[in-house]
């Protein structure tokens, strides 16, 4: 007979990773909001919206509304590819300020765009393989594919954005990527959008290679200046474009409510994935967000938005320009929450253990790329701090700068 013995109550467990929890790190940016997370430091660092801009009167009479309609199904388990209404109303807004056509069954709801990036690098790579992106890019996505083993390829950016003669050269040595990743507005974390010539090029790189390209749009909306320019979505004649958009930047992130368009089989493949990581989005933020957008709150808060945001954009240049040695180069984004500064020679990862001496943070450039060693900018947000502190943190960050680069 076999004897239970009970196991020793006090002897710690000796756990064992797999391998690929082994290689995860927590993000620069992680760590980073929690040390710069004190009162006393100016933090350029997270990618914060202004709370500000957040609408809550709103949010509070479409939830007490919707409680009242459709209290009961509001907060049951609803459908993985999110509330039909919501999509509904999403593919008639894409429509009309997009000219994005798409039925409401090529719309999926998802726990925002961050689950959208890890899903879409689950269906459409395999571990080991590669994708392309523009270099620097989002960390979140960095940190998203690393998670399945994705390795991603940068190619630089200038000013009009990802540079089409590198893509070129790189697909050259790279024939395979699995897709191509860009940021087309206001980019994460340059600012920079890219131009619509460069857009159609894009388009027709994509098509001659037969390759998907994944658009990540969450900052589309919050335009200051310039010319609107269409998205590669609206721009796609064969389906090869897959676009994420976002409710963190135009309602709150708190709500964790992102969508993907894309052709219904893609659809599909991201329905069954969502199924295993969370079965769906949360019904509650669905119900606020449906409301949100066909009440017509979201166009009325959009412009509040963007006039907050385009002060801070301009007052964050103005002292760049009063305070910074003149060797420091910044981008001058159109829209969306950050400016790339760079300083030829410096390194940005060294000098950060002296910002935080002055009590201001920023986030190290090096963060940003995916496949390269790069340490001579750093990203900024401007549209976090108050004006008193957007002025002194650029002082603070230029004593640093001029002080020990
Ligand atoms: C480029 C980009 N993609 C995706 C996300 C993730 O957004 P969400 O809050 O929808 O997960 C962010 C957030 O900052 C972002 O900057």
């Amino acid at each position: 007979m076999v004897k239970f013995r009970p196991m020793a109550m006090n002897k710690p467990l000796n756990k064992k990773f797999s391998d690929l929890a082994e290689t995860m790190k927590p993000s620069a940016i992680r760590m980073l909001l929690r040390v710069t997370d004190t009162p006393d430091i100016i933090s350029f660092g997270g990618g914060l919206p202004n709370p500000d801009s957040f609408p809550l009167d709103e949010v509070r009479e479409i939830f007490e509304e919707q409680l009242k309609i459709n209290g009961k199904r509001m907060l049951q388990y609803g459908a993985t590819e999110g509330l039909k209404t919501l999509n509904i109303a999403l593919a008639k807004r894409m429509k009309e300020k997009e000219n994005i056509n798409c039925s409401p069954d090529e719309i999926i709801q998802t726990t925002g765009s961050q689950e959208a990036l890890y899903m879409l690098g689950k269906i459409f790579a395999n571990p080991g393989e590669y994708v392309i992106s523009e270099a620097p890019t989002y960390t979140g996505t960095i940190t998203a594919l690393r998670a399945s083993n994705i390795r991603m390829i940068g190619v630089p950016m200038d000013h009009d954005g990802m540079i089409m003669e590198k893509l070129r050269e790189t697909l050259k040595k790279y024939p395979n990527p699995r897709f191509i990743y860009v940021i087309p507005n206001f980019q994460n974390p340059t600012g920079i959008t890219m131009s619509y010539e460069r857009r159609k090029e894009l388009l027709e790189i994509a098509s001659e290679n037969d390759l998907i390209i994944l658009e990540d749009d969450p900052y589309g909306n919050l335009r200051f200046s310039g010319e609107h320019i269409p998205s590669l979505k609206s721009m796609d004649k064969e389906g090869n474009v897959v676009y994420l958009g976002t409710f963190s930047k135009v309602l709150a992130p708190g709500f964790r409510l992102g969508y993907v368009i894309a052709s219904k089989d893609v659809i599909e493949k991201l329905n069954l994935a969502k199924q295993a990581l969370d079965l769906a989005s949360s019904t509650i933020s669905e119900y606020i967000a449906e409301g949100y957008v066909t009440k017509g709150y979201m166009e009325r808060q959009i412009p509040k938005i963007v006039s907050l945001y385009r002060h801070k954009r301009d007052l964050m240049i103005e002292s760049f320009e009063k305070y910074f040695p003149e060797d420091v180069e910044f981008t001058r984004p159109n829209g969306g929450m950050f400016i790339w500064v760079t300083k030829k020679g410096a390194n940005t990862d060294k000098l950060f253990t002296k910002a935080m001496e002055m009590k201001v943070a920023y986030v190290i450039g090096s963060a940003f790329y995916p496949d390269e060693d790069n340490h001579e900018s750093m990203r900024l947000n401007f549209t976090y701090s108050s004006d008193e502190n957007i002025i002194e943190g650029v002082k603070r960050l230029s004593e640093v700068l001029k002080r020990y680069s």
